[in-house]
C-alpha cells in the first residue's frame, strides 16, 4: 500500500472507530453473548431469544464475527473464545461491567464540540454513577474488571513490608486492598468510599473472605475525617476526576492522616512531560474533560510538585504499565 493510501486509511480507521465501539456496546446492552450457548444459534433463533428483528440481527452478528467476538459456521453463530471468556456473565473472567459503564458516556461524548467551545463538561446527567444501584454497580465492578490485573502489576514493583494499616482512599470495589492483603498477611486495610460504592466493596471483601482484615469506612473524602496514623495511604484512579485545587486539598488531608514516616502512593494515568502521550492517557484526559467539572490527567511532575507543597519528602515515581504510574512520597 502506498504511504499516501496508508495515511488516508489511518484517518478512516480513526473516524470509523465509533462504529465498532457502538456495535460492542449494543451487544453488551442486549446481553447477546449470554444468549449463545454452544453449539451456537442461527440469526433467526438468536433474534427470537433476544426479541429483536431477525434481518437486523444477522447483519449485526456478521459484524460481531468480523470483530472477532463471534464465530460463524454453517450459518450458526457462537461466542469466540474472547467473548466466551470476558463477555459471558457466567464466565469467571467476565468483564462486561466496564464495557456497560463506558457505554453510559455515549450521550456526553456526543457533546464534545460544545464542551470544547464552552470549556464546560457535557450537560448530560451523571446520576447513574452514585444515585442508581445498577449504574454504580457497573462502574465499581467495572473498576474491578480493570484493576484486578493492575493490582498484580503494582505488587511486582511496590513493597508493602512493614505496612500494618493502609487507607484505600476512594477504594471502590476494594480491588487493591484485597490484592495487597492477600500478599501481605500483616496488612490491614480501610476502604473509605461513598456508601453506595461500599456495598460492592463489601461483597468483594466477602467473596475473598477478608472481612477481618479489609474494613470499610463510609464517607465523602473531601468532607469526612479520614482517620489517622496510617502507614500508607493508597490513592488509585482518583486525582484525575478532580480539579488541581481539589487534588491539593486531598493531599493535604492525606498528609494529616499518615503516621510520621508513613507513605502516600498515588496510582493514576501516566503523562509524558508535554502531556501529548501516551494515547490512552490523552483520550482519558478528554473523557475527564467531557464528564467531570475540573478533572483531567496530571503528569507525575505536577503530582510530585503538589506532594512537595503538602510537605512530603522522598518523592519518586515509577511506571506500572504503558499508560499508568505510581507517585510516592513520605511524611517526615
Ligand atoms: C475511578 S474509581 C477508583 C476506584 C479504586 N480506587 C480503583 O482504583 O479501582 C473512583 C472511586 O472514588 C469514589 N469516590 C468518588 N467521589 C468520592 C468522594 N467524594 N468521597 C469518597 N469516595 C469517592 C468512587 O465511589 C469510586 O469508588
Amino acid at each position: 500500500m502506498s504511504a499516501e493510501k496508508k495515511d488516508f486509511e489511518y484517518l478512516m480507521q480513526v473516524v470509523g472507530g465509533f462504529q465498532g465501539a457502538k456495535i460492542l456496546m449494543v451487544a453488551c446492552e442486549l446481553d447477546l453473548f449470554d444468549h449463545l450457548p454452544s453449539p451456537g444459534k442461527s440469526a433467526v433463533d438468536l433474534a427470537a431469544s433476544l426479541g429483536v428483528d431477525s434481518r437486523a440481527a444477522s447483519i449485526f452478528m456478521d459484524s460481531l464475527a468480523a470483530l472477532g467476538l463471534l464465530e460463524k459456521k454453517n450459518g450458526k453463530y457462537s461466542n469466540s473464545p474472547l467473548a466466551a471468556t470476558y463477555l459471558v456473565k457466567e464466565s469467571p473472567g467476565y468483564r462486561g461491567h466496564i464495557l456497560k459503564h463506558m457505554a453510559r458516556f455515549w450521550d456526553s461524548w456526543s457533546q464534545l464540540a460544545q464542551v470544547i467551545k464552552q470549556g464546560k463538561q457535557a450537560d448530560v446527567g451523571q446520576d447513574f454513577l452514585y444515585d442508581q444501584e445498577e449504574g454504580n454497580r457497573n462502574f465499581i465492578w467495572g473498576m474491578n474488571d480493570v484493576g484486578r490485573d493492575r493490582a498484580l502489576e503494582v505488587l511486582e514493583i511496590l513493597d508493602f513490608s512493614g505496612v500494618k494499616h493502609l487507607l484505600d482512599l476512594g477504594g471502590g470495589a476494594a480491588t487493591y486492598s484485597i490484592a495487597f492483603a492477600k500478599q501481605y498477611p500483616e496488612l490491614q486495610s480501610t476502604v473509605l468510599d461513598l456508601p453506595i460504592t461500599l456495598k460492592v466493596a463489601q461483597e468483594n471483601i466477602e467473596i475473598n473472605q477478608l472481612e477481618s482484615r479489609v474494613k470499610t469506612r463510609p464517607g465523602d473524602f473531601f468532607e469526612a475525617e479520614l482517620g489517622h496514623d496510617y502507614d500508607l495511604v493508597w490513592i488509585s484512579q482518583i486525582l484525575h476526576a478532580h480539579s488541581e485545587s481539589a487534588c491539593k486539598q486531598l493531599l493535604d488531608k492525606t498528609y494529616q492522616a499518615l503516621a510520621v514516616g508513613g507513605r502516600v502512593v498515588i496510582h493514576d494515568f501516566l503523562f509524558e512531560q508535554d502531556h501529548a502521550a501516551p494515547l490512552k492517557s490523552t483520550l482519558f484526559a478528554v473523557h475527564m474533560l467531557v464528564v467531570t467539572e475540573g478533572g483531567r490527567v496530571y503528569s507525575q511532575h505536577e503530582i510530585a510538585d503538589w506532594l512537595k507543597t503538602a510537605g512530603f519528602i522522598n518523592i519518586s515515581w515509577k511506571q506500572v504499565s504503558d499508560y499508568t504510574m505510581l507517585v510516592e512520597g513520605t511524611r517526615p
